[in-house]
């Protein structure tokens, strides 16, 4: 097993496949659940907006999307059970008969709301896929930590309403979601794990766009560590930055925060109405 720089377990293998079979065969030994648990707050997110912006089909941008997975569970009705299942349940087939049955997948579900997707994530293979399924509508293979967008990327983000992103601050940092923002002003919301600071984020998104950052009640468990080696190389990480893992992270699970950023007046607002959840 390799470990990155914070002591977390490598999975680039995962996230660069041609399908998400490896996604989720392996998550699924480690109780991967950050999507899920997100997936009520992502739906209320688009209900606000939607009913305060009058923006009929919003475009959300998720950043860090992988093969779609937000975009599949709100697209396709469905939980991270059933997909760990219905993917588990695929191991035999070929890559085009994959593909065969996620399209009708979300083609079984086609219109049951609106909602636009767009994905920006570093792997290529893995938006291919989504863009393929149909889990998202749009894609952004880019790195955003180190370019700026060219210009039809910048003409995607320009037409983005909300931002999320579950499992993908630390991979990605203020550089990308500044980017991200300065075309279209959207409303976020991001799941962070608690041995990465947001601070940076909410800093320069408040200097450069003049934002507010509010965070939500609460800790969302992520997933299981994957040993006890990677447990130990996290608590240290979270001494280093000053964090309290006791009572959540030395309980063998890695939890996560969701912050929203947003224009004056709307962070402290979404907050109010997410706190309710
Ligand atoms: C832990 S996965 C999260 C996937 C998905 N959001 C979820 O919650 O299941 C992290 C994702 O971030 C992507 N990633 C890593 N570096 C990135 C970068 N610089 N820009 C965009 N995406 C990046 C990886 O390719 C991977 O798909």
């Amino acid at each position: 097993m390799s470990f990155d720089s914070t002591g977390k377990i490598s999975f680039d293998d995962i996230y660069t496949a041609p399908d998400p079979r490896a996604f989720f065969g392996t998550l699924r030994r480690l109780d991967y659940q950050i999507p899920q648990l997100a997936k009520p707050y992502l739906t209320k997110l688009i209900e606000v907006y939607r009913a305060g912006r009058r923006a009929a089909e919003p475009t959300v941008l998720d950043v860090g999307c992988s093969y779609g997975i937000n975009a599949a569970l709100h697209r396709c009705d469905t939980t991270m059970d059933e997909l760990f299942e219905y993917y588990a349940e695929a191991d035999t087939l070929d890559h085009d008969a994959l593909l065969t049955r996620d399209r009708r997948l979300v083609r079984s579900h086609a219109g049951a709301d609106s909602v636009r997707f767009v994905g920006l994530d570093a792997s290529a293979p893995a938006l291919e896929y989504a863009h393929a399924t149909g889990f998202l509508d749009e894609t952004i293979h880019a790195d955003l930590e180190a370019n700026d967008p060219d210009k039809d990327q910048q003409a995607i983000l320009d037409d983005v309403d909300l931002v999320v992103s579950t499992g993908c601050v630390g991979y990605v940092t203020e550089q990308t979601l500044t980017r991200v923002a300065r075309g279209a002003r959207p409303w976020m919301a991001h799941f962070v794990l608690r041995m990465f600071s947001y601070e940076p984020v909410a800093a320069s998104l408040a200097e450069e766009l003049g934002y507010e950052t509010a965070s939500i009640h609460g800790v969302f468990r992520q997933r299981r560590f994957a040993s006890e080696d990677e447990q130990t190389r996290i608590l240290d990480t979270l001494s280093a930055a000053g964090v309290d893992p006791q009572g959540l992270e030395t309980e063998g699970w890695l939890y996560a925060q969701l912050y929203v950023s947003g224009p004056r007046g709307v962070a402290t607002r979404l907050a109010s109405t997410l706190n309710t959840l």
